[in-house]
């Protein structure tokens, strides 16, 4: 890791001026999980800044981002064609995060420092300074910790969840993207915190809540946020679906528990986020729509469509991103249903060209949200189920081939219906649109302009239309 130049010209300024400089946090941390990292947090027992100016000056690297007020500097560094980002802060006695918009006071010690962070496996550093390059301090066993996977505050977990309530959702998060336990007492303390939650900005909790969603078993984390009380608080909606409801000795499934399913099953094919988020949301709207039927059971019927409302609220709540994600997730959810229902019967050409004319370009991301929905333990029916989307997914492969449906565009347009009947924007036009594409969908007309025309000459005859003559 010390490999990069960076590290002992950043050591040789320290020398110079007569300071102490280490490598901290993350960069230390993921050298000995042999993760990439490009990031690299500079503490100095003394002034940062001035450290970062001469450090960058020495570098060749000409910008250097000096934020005042926080104590903080940071300039980029090229190496090995990969662009490096490092970041130097004096030694502080509070608490550190980086988001933090506290100004900050330099008056620590490195232990001051390494004690207010995170985790011990965070809290490790390695010293820049020739004489003691690449010694590794390591106050609170992060390397223990490391090899045993645990994650444990350095101080008491209530004061280090205190200073930083957020340290909670980190706490979970890292437990499911490295595959970690969370240390009994400190998972204990985030239940007694939890609350301490509402203070904390809700783009911070959408940043660590996808990287939980994007994590290699995102279930891991969604449990565990579950269990220490703090996902009903942070994301209600999700929080519903959990519980089992009985009534005359019949219960339903749990849909927390076959969410959870879902989402490890489509994290194992994409690393799509929105799509992860779409498997997320597929039955959101359950709770609303729960019925129980004395003759067939608890049914969910419509639960596609209120889901699909919901999501945007659901965005808008956790502050993600609108960006036309949104809509995405809105069509997945909407149609997750579809492709299943079609396979129960006999998969028709007109029901697959529907199918791929409302999914478009997302057909193959729907596909894969369904095959994930299927989480039945009876092993007949699963086959049952894969064979019949096996089925589905040929005919769509087929049927794209022949007809063009996927990005289907209307070989007659309104414009020119108004055109050759002359005709203002009136009713008549979307019933000829809609008789038209119906037709082709329907496989009774191909997906031609001659065709469609025709078509719709025929059509205006009916309505008594008249064409202009020219
Ligand atoms: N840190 C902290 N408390 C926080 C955030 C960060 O103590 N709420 C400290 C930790 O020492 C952490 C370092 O700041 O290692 C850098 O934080 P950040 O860049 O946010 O995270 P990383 O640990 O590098 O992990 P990742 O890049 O995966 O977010």
């Amino acid at each position: 890791m010390l490999d990069n130049p960076i590290y002992k010209i950043i050591g040789g300024e320290a020398d110079r001026m007569g300071v102490k400089a280490y490598a901290v946090g993350g960069v230390v941390r993921d050298y000995f999980l042999q993760r990439p990292c490009t990031d690299i947090d500079v503490v100095c027992v003394g002034s940062g800044i001035e450290l970062a100016k001469a450090s960058a000056k020495a570098a060749g690297s000409a910008k250097v981002s000096v934020y005042q007020n926080f104590g903080t500097a940071a300039f980029g560094y090229k190496h090995d064609g990969i662009d490096w980002q490092i970041e130097f802060v004096g030694a502080r006695k509070e608490s550190y995060r980086r988001e933090s918009r506290k100004p900050i006071v330099e008056d620590g010690t490195l232990e001051d420092d390494q004690q207010r962070r995170d985790f011990t496996i965070n809290a490790m550093a390695f010293s820049l300074n020739e004489e003691t390059f690449g010694e590794l301090l390591d106050p609170f066993g992060g390397i223990r910790d490391l090899n045993e996977g645990l994650l444990r505050t350095p101080l008491d977990p209530d004061v280090t969840f205190s200073d930083d309530p957020l340290r909670m959702m980190r706490a979970i998060r890292f437990a499911s993207q490295l595959g970690f336990r969370i240390e009994e007492k400190t998972f204990e303390a985030i239940g007694r915190n939890k609350e301490r939650i509402e203070i904390v900005s809700k783009e911070r909790i959408a940043t660590e809540l996808n990287k939980i969603i994007m994590s290699p078993r995102p279930s891991v984390g969604l449990k565990l946020l579950e269990l220490s009380g703090l996902l009903k608080l942070i994301f209600p909606e999700l929080s519903k679906l959990k519980g089992i409801e009985t009534v005359s000795g019949r219960g339903h499934k749990d849909n927390f528990y076959h969410t959870m399913e879902v989402m490890d099953h489509v994290a194992e094919k994409s690393d799509n986020l929105w799509l992860r988020w779409a498997a997320l949301l597929h039955d959101i709207g359950k709770p609303y729509t729960k019925r129980y039927d004395e003759r067939i059971g608890w049914t969910f019927h419509g639960h596609e469509a209120k889901g699909s409302h919901m999501v945007k609220r659901i965005f808008k709540s956790l502050h993600l991103p609108l960006n036309g994600k949104e809509r995405y997730v809105e069509k997945l959810v909407m149609l997750h249903m579809r492709p299943i229902i079609l396979s129960e019967d006999i998969v028709t050409d007109s029901a697959v060209r529907r199918l791929l004319f409302e999914a478009g370009d997302d057909i193959d991301d729907l596909m894969t949200l369904c095959e994930a929905d299927i989480t039945s333990k009876n092993e007949v029916k699963v086959k049952r189920f894969m064979d019949n989307f096996a089925t589905v997914r040929r005919k769509l492969v087929e049927l794209e081939e022949k007809d063009r449906i996927r990005n289907f565009q209307p070989p007659v347009g309104g414009e020119e219906i108004m055109r050759i009947f002359g005709i203002p924007p009136c009713h008549e036009i979307g019933i000829i649109k809609e008789r038209i594409k119906d037709a082709i969908l329907d496989g009774k007309i191909p997906n031609d302009r001659e065709e469609a025309l025709k078509m719709m000459y025929e059509i205006a005859a009916e309505i008594g239309l008249k064409p202009v003559s020219n």
